[in-house]
């Protein structure tokens, strides 16, 4: 396979026509065979993957913050919308992470890893929105399970998340950080596959416009803050590495069903090896 044919893989998967602006492939390959995929790769992990012989290796997370890749937050405005969040609000609720992402974009040295590549000769690409995407839709078929059945709550959607693989797995928990486990459940929101979590001011839009649950994988403490500090829905998180791995998962094992030999390393959550 060809670093395009494993991008093409991905994008399929995640349900994208093309690569979106936070994934990219830095060093081309063919006739790959040995994969070694991780979420955070750095000029460390690029030197052992040489040195280990591997033809590819492939990170989840961006090799630094990509001038565009801002764009993969307004994600976050069609999961909103999809809940019922009016567009307009659901626009205002990502600006002020839109703007902070564009100048961070401003700020990164993009090339810093993906010169340690080429100087190696080693193909290097990264795939994340695709991937975070397929870990979203298992989450939602799990939530849309749960909703489906009589007076469901949310402590049913925390044990729903927690049971699966990856989940039971990982080093984390999934946790209710915020509301009561034993409110009932209607309209549940997957904030995942949008870059990162849409903090604070997606939550609160969501819980001000019929959304009573929120999932994230993550969230900053004093985004955590304030959300508590108003009082208003409930918010789940997975934990990251567990959250990630959902959408790794059936990525590899579509590689390996390939031919590809892949092996797992930084952080990815293999729940059957
Ligand atoms: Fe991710
Ligand atoms: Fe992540």
């Amino acid at each position: 396979m060809t670093t395009e044919d494993i991008m093409a893989v991905a994008l399929e998967m995640g349900g994208f026509t093309r690569p979106p602006e936070d994934s990219a492939i830095f060093v081309e390959g063919r006739n790959i065979r040995r994969v070694l995929f991780g979420v955070d790769v750095g000029a460390g992990e690029l030197h052992a993957a040489k040195q280990l012989g591997f033809d590819l290796v492939i990170a989840h997370h961006p090799a630094g913050v990509y001038i565009d890749e801002w764009k993969v937050l307004l994600r976050h405005v069609e999961f909103m919308t999809a809940a019922g969040v009016p567009e307009d609000v659901a626009r205002a609720a990502v600006a002020d992470r839109v703007e902070a992402t564009k100048l961070r974009g401003q700020i990164s040295n993009v090339d810093q890893t993906p010169s340690v590549a080429r100087l190696l000769g080693l193909p290097f690409m990264n795939i994340h929105a695709p991937l975070d995407e397929v870990g979203r839709l298992r989450m939602r078929a799990e939530v849309d399970r749960v909703l489906a059945h009589d007076h469901p709550r949310v402590a049913d959607v925390v044990d729903a998340l927690a049971t699966f693989p990856e989940m039971r797995r990982a080093a984390t928990t999934v946790q209710l950080l915020h509301g009561d486990p034993a409110r009932p459940v209607r309209n549940v929101l997957i904030g995942h596959g949008a870059l990162t979590n849409g903090g604070y001011p997606v939550a609160k839009a969501c819980f001000a416009h019929g959304v009573d649950t929120v999932v994230y994988i993550h969230i900053d403490y004093g985004e955590l803050q304030r959300l508590r500090a108003e009082g208003r829905g409930n918010l789940i998180v997975t934990g990251h590495l567990a959250g990630d791995s959902l959408g790794f998962t059936p990525f590899i094992a579509e590689l390996r069903k390939r031919g590809l030999e892949v092996t797992t390393f930084s952080g990815v959550i293999e729940p059957d090896r």
